[in-house]
């Protein structure tokens, strides 16, 4: 029989073989200037699916009301779909636009309305999906994509035939941020190519899935500020982890970011960001990605 003792003393072992056998992290100091304008252009189009405007009517061009998406305004967009699903888990609302300034599709989910009920409410619930061998994703996010998935992706395919050439590209903030992620492995999973920029995500799956949009080839931008509590979420210790590499924001809320703010982490599930950060609730720091990004809501 084996005792109580003997599997705490595999488990102690298999977790000092874990800390002795993870890598140093590596931390990169600076981001370019290029990759900067980038995270501002996208960051904005995460911004812009807070506003309601972008989210009621289809066929119109993106706007903010609360002027915190200029360089999206400044392009020449339409709304190819726009979509507000409550009935779900929570949320599944957002956009898919395309841009002609940039040549791009670009797919955005809006976070939650509410941040403090919504992050008072997370649950640490996990299913199975067929993304990759022993991948598990946080049950309520999967449900929330699910629900707009056959509609949006029929959408995309028919913007990407129409619009030849123009790069795909999902974006969202907090909960958008996982849509866009899960939203995105699926795509991929199916032959797409995009990019992924996400804001102030949480924890979308467990290690496996994790390791799995780590070696994907197309661009993984996940950014993080300071200590928002978010990407925290829900913990590790319930089995959930967090992909590489970070891009770690590090000035205050409320301050501009530029290049050399921006550290950038590798390593799945490192300390050496935003995980390393006090625990706390810090919304302002999860309400501010180099400017107020939930500003419409
Ligand atoms: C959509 O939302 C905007 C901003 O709140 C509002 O001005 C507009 O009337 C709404 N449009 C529709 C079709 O509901």
């Amino acid at each position: 029989m084996i005792s109580v003792q003997s599997i705490w003393a595999s488990v102690a072992l298999a977790l000092s073989i874990q800390v002795v056998a993870r890598p140093a992290p590596l931390v990169g100091r600076d981001v370019s200037s290029d990759l900067l304008d980038q995270f501002n252009l996208f960051e904005q189009y995460a911004a812009a699916a807070y506003c309601s405007e972008n989210f009621n009517s289809t066929g119109t061009k993106l706007s903010c009301s609360a002027g915190n998406c200029p360089l999206v305004e400044a392009a020449d967009t339409e709304t190819l779909d726009e979509f507000q699903d409550t009935s779900g888990y929570g949320d599944t609302t957002g956009f898919l636009a395309v841009d002609k300034t940039n040549e791009l599709i670009v797919l955005s989910f809006r976070g939650s309305s509410s941040f403090d009920n919504w992050i008072a409410n997370i649950d640490f619930v996990k299913t199975d999906v067929d993304l990759c061998d022993g991948c598990e994703a946080h049950s309520g996010f999967w449900e929330a994509w699910g629900s707009v998935a056959d509609s949006v992706t029929s959408q995309i395919d028919s913007a990407l035939s129409t619009y030849s050439g123009y790069k795909l590209v999902f974006t969202g903030h907090s909960l958008g941020a996982a849509l866009s992620t899960l939203g995105g492995t699926v795509l991929r999973n199916s032959g797409h190519t995009l990019d992924l920029y996400t804001f102030g995500c949480p924890r979308v799956g467990n290690e496996a899935l994790a390791q799995y949009i780590t070696s994907q080839s197309d661009a993984n931008y996940r950014l993080t500020h300071t200590d928002d509590p978010v990407p925290k979420l829900p913990p590790k210790s319930f089995g959930f982890s967090q992909p590489s590499p970070e891009y770690w924001i590090t000035s205050a809320s409320g301050d501009p970011v530029t290049t050399s703010d921006i550290q950038v982490i590798q390593g799945i599930d490192s300390d050496a960001g935003n995980d390393g950060t006090a625990t706390g609730l810090d919304i302002d720091a999860h309400k501010w990605y180099f400017n107020a990004i939930s500003a419409c809501s």
